[in-house]
């Protein structure tokens, strides 16, 4: 998700392949200057010149693409330092969970 940071006198932009989280981003962005649209992130442009680019909830794992995995992770890197502007930012969020084994409590 390419983004002007949030807050006032930001903006806001972003994209999903999926509807159903595009209308889930929405009310937890009131108040925002927000722009969100539907998109495949392999094929569309991202734009540029974006302060930040946010690369959210583990997406480098959960890319869905027919594209070959390690190629579609490149990709999506290179497009996100495209996006950004020259001294600008990419973040990409990488939750790890682990469930501990029961061996491994005590
Ligand atoms: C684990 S979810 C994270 C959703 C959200 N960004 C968040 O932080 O809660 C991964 C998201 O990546 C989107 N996604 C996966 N491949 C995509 C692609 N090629 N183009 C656009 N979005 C894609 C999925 O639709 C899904 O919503």
């Amino acid at each position: 998700m390419p983004c002007r940071w949030q807050g006032p006198g930001h903006e806001v932009t972003g994209f999903d392949a999926d509807e159903q989280m595009l209308l889930r981003c929405r009310p937890k962005a009131q108040g925002l200057s927000l722009r969100v649209y539907r998109a495949d992130a392999a094929i569309e442009g991202w734009g540029e010149g974006f302060d930040l680019v946010v690369l959210a909830g583990n997406l480098l794992i959960n890319i869905e693409t027919q594209m070959d995995y390690k190629a579609a992770q490149a990709l999506f890197v290179q497009k996100a330092a495209k996006a950004r502007r020259r001294a600008g930012t990419s973040i990409w969020t990488l939750t790890c969970t682990q469930t501990p084994r029961p061996s491994s409590i005590a």
